[in-house]
């Protein structure tokens, strides 16, 4: 018996060695497994034997099945092998080295965000941010914009319909919501979460309801500037706008404060810029940002005694100011997503 099991293994294994694909798999698997498989001849032939034989050949039969088993199984893995070779057409190498992933690289509007975040915090600034859902409060009341301000209409400003909830809800009741119009509102929540003195920049996306042509997006962006302190004057206001614009177009450019209104800055100005270095707008003055000192009236309405602090604030277009240094027609060009574009940048 042990002798005709052995014979039987060994028949298994020199036959196992011809079959190439899953169908001559199935067929030696039957040969030898099957219900008149040779395996199962000899389990079928234990019945037929004495009570003390049959544990000395039942165990040499469970011996000889897991040798077949083990026959089968390194069989299965020389079959699949084959299969993922010709599939892949050469045979497998899995040292080869992978496909290339390309990674990305930054866009441009956040490398001038980026650069010019860097420059304000040489000056001990930091970055403070604000929801773009906004309440009319923060958007404008708390930044003395009285409701009959022109920002404020409908056809300037995008409102959210009444179902939606601010997350200020239970503080600030049913007020209206709307997507936010400028990154000012970011003073407002700072002030009202901050105590004096600090500095901060707030980046941020904004929306106006506006038509869409090659200078202005219904969806920009916005860096914010708020600096309280005692004694906050003008000369800081001029010398820090004077950092900033240094840093950013080089040492020869100059700025130029032109008075202007704001509800939330008085005094209030237009930043000009002038510099050598930007191609056809070289030396003439270019309008990029609108500041002032902040107006008491909204230190007051934020809890703070006007006659102890003072500040400057300042709000800045990210577009226009990407678009003056890389010569940029068309502000559409940011939002396309076109690689033309994008790559120029990379
Ligand atoms: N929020 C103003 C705007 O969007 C800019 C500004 C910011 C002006 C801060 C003064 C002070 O036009």
């Amino acid at each position: 018996m042990q002798q005709q099991l052995a014979q039987l293994v060994a028949t298994a294994q020199a036959e196992s060695k011809s079959v190439t694909n899953r169908a001559e798999m199935e067929a030696f698997k039957a040969r030898v497994v099957g219900p008149n498989g040779s395996l199962t001849a000899a389990m079928k032939g234990m019945a037929t034997l004495s009570k003390e034989e049959r544990p000395i050949v039942g165990k040499l039969i469970n011996e000889a099945k897991k040798s077949v088993e083990e026959i089968l199984a390194a069989l299965l893995t020389k079959i699949e092998d084959a299969e993922i070779g010709s599939a892949l057409g050469t045979p497998l190498d899995p040292t080869l080295t992978g496909n290339e992933t390309p990674a990305g690289f930054i866009h441009p509007l956040s490398r001038t965000r980026e650069k010019i975040l860097n420059t304000f915090k040489k000056l001990g600034f930091t970055i403070a941010e604000g929801p773009e859902i906004e309440t009319e409060w923060h958007c404008f009341d708390a930044l003395n914009t009285p409701a009959d301000h022109p920002a404020r209409d409908m056809q300037d400003t995008l409102y959210l319909p009444k179902s939606f909830r601010s997350v200020d809800a239970p503080r600030r009741g049913e007020e209206a919501l709307v997507l936010r119009t400028h990154t000012s509102s970011v003073q407002i929540r700072t002030l009202l979460n901050r105590k004096p003195p600090f500095r901060i920049v707030a980046p941020g996306r904004c929306f106006r309801r506006d038509a869409v042509d090659a200078t202005h997006s219904a969806n920009f962006h916005q860096i914010e500037g708020l600096w309280i302190d005692h004694q906050v004057t003008l000369a800081d206001l001029r010398g820090i706008l004077d950092f900033f614009v240094k840093e950013t177009f080089g040492a020869d450019a100059e700025i130029r404060l032109r008075p202007s209104y704001f509800p939330f800055t008085e005094p209030s100005f237009e930043m000009d810029l002038r510099s050598p270095n930007l191609g056809r707008l070289s030396n003439r003055w270019i309008e990029i940002m609108g500041c002032g000192l902040v107006d008491p009236k909204v230190l007051e309405l934020c809890g703070l005694n006007p006659n102890e602090y003072s500040g400057l604030a300042f709000g800045l277009g990210l577009e226009r100011i990407t678009m003056l240094v890389h010569g940029i027609d068309d502000i559409r060009h940011f939002y396309n997503n076109d690689l033309r574009f994008l790559r120029q940048f990379a």
